[in-house]
């Protein structure tokens, strides 16, 4: 079979990449040899340098061949919460602008803090009320978020470690997909509280709940719990969309707690 490709017009753009490119590209090449020969020199001379070299700097010049001018093969440095804090949480965190919760403020925080680390976690990535996702720089990855936090919490009084949330996120298909499976299975008894089920907005009955971690939550729905029915009582129920109905359910306690903070806060 032929493999006839049709020519793409080459744009400006295009263009500029690739001349860009071009420039970069041995730029960087000569830099890896230079380091390279250095690592060499104290490594006492590998035997097969030659090769080694030759193939790494292929693979460094290569995107640049496609256009790409950022080196995803780079190492990303994870910058540490305290330069992050000072880089882009200081701003607002180090003042209170905007009502941000003031570092080393135990009175700001003690309320937010109580939410715990996941939740925290949760706001500083995706935003909250007047605060920015990831603090306004997209670019900032999870890890690093979850550091300036650690950063900011603990010096008003919290003992976190900065770890990446175990627990993933459900997608938004997922999180619609559990809003079915509730309104038809578990809605009757959490919308009501009847026999004691917790209402979804009941803050103070999700706290625990949440702090007891998904796995726990997703068992006591499949399995049952005090008095709560093994998959609301529908046998023919999947784990999987039983799941999602946890996720749900999450989601909106995760949402009234959040509003709980934010009401207190602005007291
Ligand atoms: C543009 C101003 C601004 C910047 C920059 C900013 N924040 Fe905030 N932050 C706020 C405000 C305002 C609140 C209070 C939001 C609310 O509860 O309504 C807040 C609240 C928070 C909270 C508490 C959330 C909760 O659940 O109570 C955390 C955690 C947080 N910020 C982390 C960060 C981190 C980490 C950075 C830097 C990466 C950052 N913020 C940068 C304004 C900012
Ligand atoms: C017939 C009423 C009823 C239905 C329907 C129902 N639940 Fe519950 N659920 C309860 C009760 C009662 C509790 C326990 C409250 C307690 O722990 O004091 C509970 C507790 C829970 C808990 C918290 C676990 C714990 O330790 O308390 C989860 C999670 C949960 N239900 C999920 C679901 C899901 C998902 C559905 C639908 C698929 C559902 N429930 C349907 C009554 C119900």
């Amino acid at each position: 079979m032929a493999d006839h490709h049709a020519m793409p017009k080459t744009t400006l753009k295009d263009f500029l990449y690739a001349t860009l490119g071009g420039l970069l590209a041995p730029a960087i090449a000569i830099f890896m040899i230079v380091l390279l020969v250095l690592g060499i020199q104290a490594n006492f001379g590998a035997s097969d340098a030659a090769p080694v070299a030759d193939r790494i700097v292929r693979e460094r010049i290569q995107p640049f061949g496609q256009s790409v001018v950022v080196d995803p093969n780079a190492p990303r440095i994870e910058r540490t919460g305290k330069q992050v804090y000072d880089e882009v949480c200081a701003g607002c965190h180090a003042s209170g602008a905007l009502g941000a919760p003031r570092f080393e403020n135990a009175g700001d925080w003690s309320r937010r803090i109580a939410q715990g680390y996941d939740m925290l976690l949760t706001h500083a990535i995706k935003g909250i009320g007047k605060m920015p996702a990831r603090g306004g720089d997209p670019d900032l990855s999870d890890l690093e978020v979850a550091r300036a936090m650690v950063h900011m919490t603990n010096s008003a009084g919290a003992r976190f470690e900065a770890a990446l949330k175990k627990e993933p996120e459900p997608t938004a298909a997922q999180l619609e997909r559990g809003k079915l499976v509730y309104a038809e299975n578990c809605a009757y008894c959490h919308d009501t509280g009847i026999t004691g089920a917790q209402k979804l907005d009941d803050a103070a009955a999700w706290r625990p709940l949440l702090q007891a971690g998904k796995e726990y939550l997703y068992h006591a729905a499949i399995n049952g719990s005090f008095g709560g029915p093994a998959k609301g009582g529908n046998e023919k129920l999947s784990d999987a969309d039983t799941r999602m109905a946890v996720d749900y359910m999450v989601d909106r306690a995760r949402a009234a707690i959040a509003a709980g903070a934010t009401q207190s806060a602005a007291k």
